[in-house]
């Protein structure tokens, strides 16, 4: 079945969907985006996502003119055109169409704004049910990780060298220490059961999932400490887990070839991902999306 896809104000099919060769998301990778996972046909933490939004555009001075209903707007017209019920949606902003040059026009050029459907089952995920099995890496992208831009290859490097091992995704590591998966955020549970996971700078994404999962954990009175970890202090967890939009939380059962706890998925990751799938269920029931 075509999808239809938005492009700068127009829902079409997406054989018809396309942006300029000029583009320059397309030539300078000057672009961001938001990915909203879709439960029921409804949108889970959307708020968050618009938030983010604003900040990356504010972080490289770019200029959108949708404000946050009219994107809520968007992404709600995609669901109900394309029938979604378990999913994402995927907004992409870029800079705009100019004339090939590293520095961008001063004026405001109108951005380029396209946001797609994709299906997938996220509630009940097979990976979530068997657990994630992760290799290191150095963490060789640039230095502004906490804008989410679409400069994504070298995650998608990362990901494809996880292939090639035999593992389905890479943490990536500086200086000695996790600053987070290639597509999420990284996590381990020590052995008194306090959750510990990498504290927001600029060296990562600031997750949504991760701020959802944090404060379930202390609503449901779990410890959570924000510190960054080695992969050895992950390889002698009790459990790993990695958390994002379109995964929720994800076990990671081996890092590097070495199990984490019992090289099962553990307790208190199944635990969260169970709190995280109920709770925003009752924000959709209570309309809060
Ligand atoms: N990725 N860190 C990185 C590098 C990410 O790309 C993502 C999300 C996260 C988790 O953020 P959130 O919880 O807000 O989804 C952390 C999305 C899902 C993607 O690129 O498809």
């Amino acid at each position: 079945m075509l999808r239809t896809v938005y492009v700068n104000g127009r829902y079409v099919p997406e054989s018809e969907a396309s942006v300029s060769v000029f583009d320059r998301g397309f030539l300078f990778a000057d672009g961001i985006y938001e990915v909203t996972a879709v439960l029921k046909g409804r949108l889970v933490d959307f708020e968050g996502h618009a938030a983010r939004l604003h900040r990356s555009l504010n972080e490289l001075n770019m200029h959108l003119s949708l404000n946050d209903n009219a994107l809520r707007d968007i992404h709600r017209q995609l669901i109900d055109k394309n029938a979604l019920q378990e999913g994402l949606v995927y907004l992409q902003v870029t800079r705009g169409v100019a004339d090939r040059d590293f520095a961008y026009p001063e004026s405001q050029t109108p951005a380029t704004v396209v946001a797609f459907t994709q299906q997938k089952p996220i509630i009940d995920s097979p990976l979530a049910e068997r657990g994630l099995k992760v290799i290191s890496l150095p963490d060789m992208r640039w230095g502004r990780r906490d804008i989410k831009t679409v400069q994504l290859l070298y995650p998608s490097m990362a990901k494809m060298e996880a292939k090639k091992r035999g593992a389905d995704d890479a943490w990536l590591v500086e200086s000695g220490l996790v600053t987070e998966g290639s597509s999420s955020n990284a996590w381990i549970v020590d052995h008194d059961n306090t959750l510990i996971t990498r504290e927001l700078s600029r060296s990562l994404l600031h997750g949504i999932t991760r701020r959802t999962v944090m404060q379930l954990a202390r609503e449901h009175d779990m410890k959570v400490e924000e510190r960054g970890f080695t992969i050895k202090e992950a390889q002698n967890a009790r459990e790993a887990f990695m958390t994002s939009a379109t995964s929720l939380v994800y076990p990671v059962v081996s890092i590097d070839q070495r199990p984490v706890g019992s090289g099962e998925p553990g307790e208190i990751a199944r635990a969260l991902r169970r709190l995280y799938i109920e709770a925003s269920l009752e924000a959709m029931d209570a309309g809060q999306n």
